[in-house]
Order: C-alpha cells, then sequence, then structure tokens
C-alpha cells in the first residue's frame, strides 16, 4: 500500500469516525440491567451478546430487569455468575418457606442454550398420592415407580414441619416428592398437572448442615450454560469486554461485533478507537489486535 493511499483511506476513516459519533451517542448494548452486570453470552437486546440467548433472557428497557422466557412463562433473573456459567432465576409461582402459591411447573424450551444445574433441587408438594405418576404402584402389584429421591425424604420432613406456611395447611408428607432435575434428563417438563402435584418449591446450593434450616434455603433455579460445543470463551470477546466494549453480533450475518462507548461497532475491540497510535499505522493495529486476542485467550484460560 502506497504512502499515499494509506493516508488518503486514514481520512476517510477519520471523516467516518466523526460522522458516525456525531449521529450515534450511545452503546446500543448495555453492559447492565438494573443491579445485574452483563456480559457474553448474555445480551440486553437485539445484535448483543450471543443471538441463541437472545431469544430467551431479555432486559425490560424501562424496568430494566433481566427476565429469561420459556414456553411455560416469564422469571426473573436474580443474578448470574459468570466464573461458573451459572444464571440463577425465582419463579413467583413457586412456594418457598414462607409461603405456598399453586403452580403450573416449570419447563425449559428443548433448544435452550442452557439446561438445570446439577445442584437443582426440586420439591413437589401436595401431590395426589393415589394417581400422581410420581407415585404410580406397578401394574403387577410389586412395589412402586417413584421418581422421588428416597435418600432425601428428609427436606420433605423440614419443608413440611419447620415451615409454618407448609404446616399450616396440613399436608401429609407422603404428598412430598424431593427429586434433581438429573433423574430426568437435562431438559425436562416439570408439568404439575400431569404430575398431579399443586405446587413445588425449588432451591439450589444447599450448604452442609442447611438442610434443616428451610427458611435460609436459597429458593429458586440455578442453570448452566455453554458457551459452544467446546465451551470456549470467544478470545475476541474477552478483549471486546476488557476494551470497554460489548459483544454482540450482526443481525444480518449472525457475525461477531463489539459494540464500542459512543455506538461505534468493530469486528475487534475499542482499543483501536482510543489509541492513535494504532489508527496512525494500520499494520500495528492489526499486529497489536492478534496480540491482545492471544493475551485474552490465554488469561480467559486462566479462569
Ligand atoms: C452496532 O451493533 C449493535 C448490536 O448488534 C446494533 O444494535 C447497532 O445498531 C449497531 N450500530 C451501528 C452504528 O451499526
Ligand atoms: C413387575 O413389573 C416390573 C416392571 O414392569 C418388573 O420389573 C418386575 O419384575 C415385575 N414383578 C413381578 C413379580 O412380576
Amino acid at each position: 500500500m502506497s504512502l499515499k493511499r494509506s493516508s488518503s483511506s486514514f481520512f476517510i476513516f477519520l471523516f467516518s469516525f466523526f460522522f458516525l459519533s456525531s449521529h450515534v451517542s450511545s452503546q446500543a448494548c448495555q453492559k447492565t440491567c438494573g443491579q445485574i452486570p452483563i456480559k457474553y453470552p448474555l445480551g440486553t437486546g437485539s445484535g448483543c451478546g450471543d443471538p441463541r440467548f437472545t431469544r430467551y433472557i431479555t432486559c425490560d428497557p424501562d424496568q430494566q430487569t433481566l427476565t429469561l422466557t420459556t414456553h411455560t412463562g416469564s422469571y426473573p433473573i436474580t443474578s448470574v455468575d459468570y466464573a461458573k456459567q451459572e444464571i440463577y432465576v425465582t419463579d413467583p409461582s413457586m412456594s418457598t418457606c414462607a409461603c405456598t402459591r399453586p403452580s403450573h411447573g416449570f419447563g425449559l424450551d428443548w433448544d435452550a442454550p442452557f439446561s438445570f444445574h446439577d445442584d437443582t433441587v426440586f420439591t413437589l408438594l401436595d401431590c395426589s398420592v393415589d394417581e400422581s405418576p410420581v407415585f404410580t404402584p406397578l401394574s403387577n402389584g410389586s412395589g412402586r415407580v417413584s421418581l422421588c429421591d428416597r435418600q432425601s425424604s428428609s427436606i420433605c420432613t423440614f419443608l413440611y414441619s419447620n415451615c409454618r406456611a407448609i404446616s399450616l395447611i396440613n399436608l401429609q408428607v407422603s404428598t412430598c416428592c424431593v427429586y434433581v432435575p438429573l433423574d430426568l434428563g437435562p431438559s425436562f417438563e416439570m408439568d404439575l398437572n400431569k404430575l398431579k402435584c399443586s405446587s413445588y418449591s425449588g432451591f439450589y446450593n444447599l450448604g452442609p448442615g442447611q438442610e434443616s434450616h428451610p427458611e435460609n434455603w436459597n429458593y429458586g433455579i440455578a442453570l448452566k450454560y455453554k458457551f459452544n460445543v467446546f465451551d470456549e470463551y470467544p478470545g475476541v470477546c474477552g478483549s471486546c469486554e476488557r476494551s470497554n466494549g460489548a459483544c454482540g453480533f450482526n443481525t444480518q450475518s449472525s457475525s461477531f461485533v463489539c459494540n464500542c462507548p459512543g455506538g461505534i461497532n468493530t469486528t475487534s475491540d475499542c482499543f483501536f478507537l482510543y489509541n492513535s497510535a494504532s489508527i496512525l499505522v494500520p499494520w500495528f493495529s492489526s499486529k497489536h489486535h492478534s496480540h491482545t486476542s492471544t493475551i485474552s485467550s490465554q488469561i480467559i484460560n486462566l479462569y
């Protein structure tokens, strides 16, 4: 490339830079939604985060609430642990130690890019002992097909006796069934109408010694996600986020974009917008970028 050509393209670049910055003033992809930091693979709207998550996780622009939507309903997201790749949601129809509520259950879509975390424990409450398939006797009379985890039945005892809201309605412990989602596969459907139970409770991260204190359990549902088949965090995204950008994608081509402060999109990161040296010397800029993304993937690997 001749010097003349590169300097004229530089001016075209500068021109478009100022043209864009005068017309686009804010970052399209938010880096928080209410109190919750938003990082890849989550996003706050179309073109933000990983496209596979856009349909399921949304940020209400006015309320600033992050919501998970599945075919069974919409559920507030209470927090996200990006290091552990876990999303915690609550279900307003779920029963807790403090109150019991009727519920239709909870389900994840089969094609959702996340599944139940193994730490989630579900307890079906007030199930019909005669009709619920979780207790169905075998037709030949030799025992029952039970989906319940017998070793954890003490959870039922604690819920039914230590929680005022449940003990008041005087249910029999025999109508309670504990199971972990693992028993039913990764994308199971907890359809309480089919299971003939009137409500359920879900909680996660039950610490040692906490079993007998249902008032302290973390009520909700823990989900885990993967970045891709190999579960690798894309290095280019780490570099984008460290340069104060938000990872997103071009909605037409689904290719990666880094949405920078000021609303400018790049295909790498926002460092080059700040770094005038890399603007002046394009070959330095490309070298510089591949260097930072190598470092970033190394840093990511350390986590
Ligand atoms: C930048 O990318 C975001 C997210 O994909 C998109 O919403 C926005 O319209 C893009 N902005 C420009 C100026 O192309
Ligand atoms: C009863 O049925 C179950 C499953 O259908 C079978 O595994 C079991 O052996 C049967 N018991 C008798 C006594 O036939």
